[in-house]
This record gives C-alpha cells, sequence and structure tokens, in this order.
C-alpha cells in the first residue's frame, strides 16, 4: 500500500470498535487485509491467512465468488435503492417469500433491517408495542443470559450477558435480567449436564415467578451462544427452556444470526435442531454470505393478528434507510442460489463430525481446557491457573494476544476473545483445510505454552491435574 494514508499508519484516521483509546495512533499489531479467495485472506504484504473466522461468522462462501459480485453489480445498474418507507422492491418481496419458506410454524412476516444489532433492536420494540397495544404497560420485563451476545445497540448491548466484556458504557439495567450460561464446562459443581440442565430450567420458572410472567415481555436466547464462548447447552435444555416460557406464555425470540443461514447445516436450527417453534427469528451475517449488510426478523402471523385493532390506532413507526435495500437483497439471493445449488449446508452436516473431531484433538494440549463446539462452531478455552479473577484475567488475555500471534505467524486467523480461540471457518471448507487449520491450531498453542514456561505463567502439574475436567474444576 503507497497512499499517503498508509505512509501515516493505518491507526492514524480509524476508531476501530473496540478500541483502547492508550494505543490511538499506534501502529500495533493488527493485520491490514488486502483480498481474500476462497477460505483464505492476504494481508498487505501478500501473507496468506485461513480465515478461522469466516470474517465474523459470516463469509459462509468464502471469498471471491464472482455470482455474488455479478448480481450486485447487475442490481446497483437496475436500481441502487428504494425507499422502504414509501415503495417496495422486487428483490426484498422475493427474499422475503423465500425466507418464510423456511422458518417454523406461522413465522412468515419478515421485517428486514441493516444488521443484527439493528434486527434484535427492531423486535423488541415490537415487543414493546405489543405490550402497549395489549394495555399490558407493566409487562416490559426481558429475559436474557449470561454470555449471550446480541449486539452492540443501545438496546442490544444491553441484553448482553457477557460479563468478561463489560466495559465502562452504559446500558439499560432497568427490566432487563440474566439467567446462568447453559455451560457446563463453567458449572463444575453439578455432576451431570442433565442435573445442571435441571437447575437452569428451575432457575428459569423461579425468575418468571419472581416477576411474574404477566410483566415480562420476552425471553431471548441464542440457540449456541456465539461469541460468549461457542456454548452448547446441555441436551434438551433450548427445548425445555422453550416449553417453560410458552407454558407462562412469554414470547420466546431465538436470536439466529450466527445459527441462521447454514453454520450448523440448516436455514434456521430452532426446529430442525431444537424442535422449537419461536415467536421471533432473529438473522443477519451468512444471509449475504457476508458480502453486504442486512438483518432482520421473521416473525409469526398469529403475534401480529393479536396486535390489530379496529381503530387503526397503533403505527409500527420503525425501520431504517436500507431496510430491505435492493443491492442487499441481491447479495442475499444470490447466495441462496449457490446454497442451493453447492448443496452447502448438506456439505456443513458431513465435515462438521470431521472438524469438531480434529478439534478435539487439541485438548491433549496441557493449556487447553476445552474444545466445544457444534456443526462449523468451536471454541478452544485455554485455561491458566491463577489465584484470583483480576489476575487470571489479565493472563488469560496474555494468553489470547500469544495464540493470536503465533497462529498468524503460521497462516491462520483466528478470533480470540481473551482465552477463547473462536473458530468458524466459511462453510466451504474441505478435509485438508481444517487439518492445515488444526495443525496451525496446535503448533500455535504448543508455542504459546513454551512462552507461558519460559515467563514462568504456566506451572506443569501432574498429568492428571490437565485433563478437561481437572480443568472444569480449575474454572470453577
Ligand atoms: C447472536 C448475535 N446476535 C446479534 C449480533 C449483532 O449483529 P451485528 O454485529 O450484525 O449488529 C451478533 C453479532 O455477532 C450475534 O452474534
Amino acid at each position: 500500500m503507497t497512499s499517503e494514508y498508509f505512509r501515516h499508519g493505518y491507526n492514524k484516521y480509524l476508531l476501530h470498535p473496540w478500541a483502547n483509546f492508550n494505543e490511538l495512533g499506534a501502529d500495533e499489531n493488527k493485520t491490514v487485509i488486502t483480498r481474500g479467495e476462497g477460505i483464505y485472506i492476504y494481508d498487505a504484504d501478500g501473507n496468506r491467512l485461513l480465515d478461522g473466522p469466516a470474517g465474523m461468522w459470516c463469509m459462509q462462501l468464502g471469498y471471491g465468488r464472482s455470482e455474488i459480485a455479478e448480481a450486485v453489480s447487475q442490481q446497483m445498474t437496475q436500481l441502487a435503492y428504494s425507499s422502504p418507507f414509501n415503495v417496495v422492491n422486487d428483490k426484498e418481496v422475493e427474499l422475503a417469500g423465500r425466507i418464510a419458506s423456511k422458518t417454523p410454524g406461522d413465522l412468515n412476516r419478515i421485517f428486514f433491517t441493516t444488521c443484527g444489532s439493528t434486527a434484535v433492536d427492531a423486535a423488541l420494540r415490537l415487543c414493546h408495542l405489543a405490550s402497549n397495544i395489549k394495555d399490558q404497560p407493566n409487562c416490559k420485563h426481558i429475559l436474557s443470559r449470561e454470555s449471550g451476545y446480541h449486539g452492540s445497540s443501545f438496546l442490544s448491548a444491553s441484553i448482553t450477558g457477557k460479563e468478561r466484556d463489560k466495559s465502562a458504557m452504559d446500558v439499560l439495567t432497568d427490566k432487563i435480567h440474566f439467567i446462568s450460561e447453559p455451560c457446563f464446562y463453567h458449572h463444575p459443581n453439578f455432576a451431570s449436564e442433565e442435573e445442571f440442565c435441571d437447575f437452569l430450567i428451575d432457575e428459569l420458572e423461579d425468575k418468571i415467578k419472581e416477576l411474574g410472567a404477566e410483566n415480562i415481555m420476552c425471553f431471548i436466547a441464542e440457540p449456541i451462544l456465539a461469541s460468549g464462548g461457542v456454548i452448547v447447552p446441555p441436551e434438551n435444555y433450548n427445548y425445555r427452556c422453550w416449553e417453560t416460557v410458552k407454558k407462562y406464555g412469554i414470547t420466546y425470540i431465538a436470536d439466529e444470526v450466527v445459527t441462521g443461514f447454514g453454520r450448523l447445516g440448516h436455514w434456521f436450527v430452532s426446529e430442525e435442531v431444537m424442535g422449537i417453534v419461536p415467536d421471533i427469528i432473529i438473522f443477519a451475517k451468512g444471509i449475504t454470505a457476508g458480502h453486504i449488510p442486512l438483518g432482520g426478523y421473521a416473525v409469526s402471523e398469529r403475534y401480529l393478528q393479536e396486535l390489530s385493532d379496529d381503530k387503526n390506532e397503533f403505527l409500527y413507526a420503525n425501520g431504517f434507510t436500507w431496510s430491505g435495500n435492493p443491492v442487499a437483497c441481491a447479495a442475499a439471493l444470490a447466495s441462496w442460489d449457490i446454497f442451493e445449488k453447492e448443496n452447502v449446508f448438506d456439505h456443513v452436516k458431513e465435515i462438521s463430525t470431521y472438524f469438531q473431531q480434529q478439534l478435539k484433538t487439541l485438548e491433549q494440549i496441557p493449556l487447553v481446557g476445552e474444545v466445544r463446539g457444534v456443526g462449523l462452531m468451536a471454541a478452544i478455552e485455554t485455561s491458566v491457573q491463577s489465584s484470583n479473577e483480576n489476575d487470571r484475567l489479565e493472563k488469560d488475555y496474555a494468553v489470547g494476544e500469544l495464540v493470536d500471534r503465533h497462529c498468524q505467524r503460521l497462516g491462520l486467523l483466528v478470533r480470540p476473545f481473551i482465552n477463547l480461540c473462536i473458530i468458524s471457518p466459511p462453510l466451504v471448507i474441505v478435509e485438508a483445510q481444517v487439518d492445515e487449520l488444526v495443525s496451525i491450531l496446535k503448533k500455535g498453542l504448543e508455542l504459546t505454552l513454551a512462552d507461558l514456561r519460559e515467563q514462568g505463567i504456566w506451572q506443569d502439574a501432574s498429568s492428571s491435574q490437565n485433563t478437561p475436567s481437572a480443568n472444569r474444576a480449575l474454572n470453577s
């Protein structure tokens, strides 16, 4: 890169998401990406990196997909924009119909937004409106989960439960309640997953009784808690939550921003994997295979019918300049065609077993506490011992940075989140590339362990102390 701006350093003008103000102006070790091809991206010096997180859980089909580029280009020439407030465009109509054909039950009404956060916001604002229309002004409490991630707008950040990610930024706290994360590994005091699941369901029901079901506007949950550490809940947990919530007549919102559009080999997992029919499903990311921002939700027809009133007094006064943008919808339709034509979701179902099995072998490295995942999403959680939480957090950050640095040098982009390496490659990954990914991760983790030993941060315990179950106890 030769432009004047690059000569000044990439960190001169950009304010990055999740910025650390102490680092403003300093070119720390962020990688500048300039192109992508297949499941690989290339940095400004031409180094090739396997894209471990698929952008951010979104580049389902990898990079350089000319079919999507052509559809976008053609749409830009044909109709680059249409106002969502005054008219409709043919692409959003087509896309809404296709989505409705894949959603469970009567979730046939599709509202488009610009991304996942705006979709979560828009859905919650619909629920607020519903309570007002039904003359239940106190029915505004929201149930969410610790370690759940729902976005970065004021409202979606407020219902996000990632404790270790909390900053000094304000969030709404009134009427927002978090129940425990369904992570068995983090709760070693339970003898079995079944017992843990019973506890979680009891906790949910107790919270409903405490607040009064009539005051609870909705329960929102990711089927698999993605950014919170790829937490795969105990078997039947999602079903039992849904059953409990519905028993009390509470609205169930499934946040499928990550699980939708193929990450587990399904359009949506709510019904096909978990056997539930939510009232609202949120989607984003994979819908355009990451090519253009687009999000939205599908809502039950019955839910909306309950809101119609004879006097036509209430408007859903909510929408965005780029809701249902024809170019974004064209990218989604072109991605959709490839998902079908190339049987991408069947491929995901097939390769997931191999992917998970190979990653699981990393548990042999003493630094690794647990490898967990499902479909093409996984997390490697490292486990460093420490007597207090602040010290452990500092060490966990150091470990994450080391793994990240070593893997990048070896040709793999990981997504470190403190002590978690989150891996969710493009859905089109093949076995040889899984091998490449796992062997780099293995080397990166081993080099990190060697560094930690050298720095005195890691003390080797007897081998039995480094098993996943012993690490579970460590993390309690
Ligand atoms: C489950 C979930 N919901 C919502 C969001 C927010 O989406 P966006 O970043 O597109 O606003 C994310 C983003 O990672 C997510 O993982």
